[in-house]
Formats: C-alpha cells, sequence, structure tokens
C-alpha cells in the first residue's frame, strides 16, 4: 500500500512539474509591425510639433497639420536631420528640446517602412 501511495505520489508530482503554467503562456514580446503614420507617427507629432508648426504658425515655414504635409517634410524636407542633431545644437527639433530616443527611432523606421499613413 505504501508503495502504491507513493507510485501515485510521484507520478502526480511528474504530471504537476511538465503541465504549462500561465505564466508561461504570456508572451510580453512587442508585436513589430510596419510603422504607421496613424497607429505611431501622429501622436509624436501632435505632441512634439503641431504647436509651432501648423497652418496657422507654420514655423520655418513647415506645417504638420496633415499626415502628407509631415510626410512630404520627412521624405522631401529635413526633418530626420533636425530630430537627430546634437542636444544644444540650435538647428535641433523640436527647439530647444530632444526627442526621447524611441520617437526618433520610431521615425526613421516609419521612413524605412515606406511613410505608410495606416
Ligand atoms: C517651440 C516651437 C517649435 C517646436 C515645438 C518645433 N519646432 Fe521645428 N521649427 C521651429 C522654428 C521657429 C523653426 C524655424 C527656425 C529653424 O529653421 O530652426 C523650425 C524649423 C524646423 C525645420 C526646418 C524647416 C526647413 O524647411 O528648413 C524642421 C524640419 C522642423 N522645424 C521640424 C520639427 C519637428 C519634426 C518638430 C517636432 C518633433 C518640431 N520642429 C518642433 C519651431 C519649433
Amino acid at each position: 500500500m505504501k508503495k502504491i501511495i507513493s507510485l501515485l505520489f510521484t507520478t502526480a508530482l511528474l504530471i504537476s512539474c511538465s503541465e504549462t503554467s500561465p505564466e508561461d503562456l504570456v508572451d510580453n514580446t512587442p508585436v513589430l509591425g510596419p510603422v504607421t503614420y496613424n497607429a505611431d507617427i501622429f501622436t509624436i507629432v501632435d505632441s512634439q510639433c503641431l504647436s509651432c508648426h501648423n497652418d496657422n504658425n507654420a514655423s520655418g515655414n513647415n506645417s504638420y497639420s496633415t499626415y502628407s504635409q509631415f510626410r512630404d517634410a520627412t521624405e522631401n524636407g529635413n526633418v530626420i536631420d533636425r530630430i537627430t542633431r546634437s542636444p544644444g545644437d540650435p538647428l535641433l527639433m523640436p527647439q530647444g528640446n530632444q526627442l526621447p530616443q524611441n520617437s526618433i527611432d520610431l521615425i526613421i523606421q516609419w521612413q524605412m517602412d515606406g511613410y505608410l499613413e495606416n
């Protein structure tokens, strides 16, 4: 009887060890899809650039009020150059500030992904 009990116990232990716990099923890896203007870029432009670059106040003659305006400024203008300058450089954008590195990375990735809107 003791043998049977210890056999059952060992079997139960083995089964419980081989089971996948719910934690094992959670995948914390971020989903990496293409960067799009609507999902990733608009919030950066809206919070960091639009106050100075809108249709009524187009600093440097650049308004970023629409997707096509910001795309054109990035594709044919100097947005990437201006946001990647060193802190303290008078040409750095946003003026006197530097975007968080992940925002800079997103805009560069947006360029590499082909300036997708959606
Ligand atoms: C506090 C106001 C302010 C903010 C915020 C700001 N800018 Fe500017 N920006 C200016 C001014 C003023 C100029 C014109 C002077 C100059 O060229 O440095 C300018 C010029 C530029 C130019 C040069 C345009 C050209 O054709 O030469 C680019 C590109 C630019 N900004 C991008 C950005 C981006 C991208 C953001 C947001 C990440 C941003 N700016 C945020 C004020 C601002």
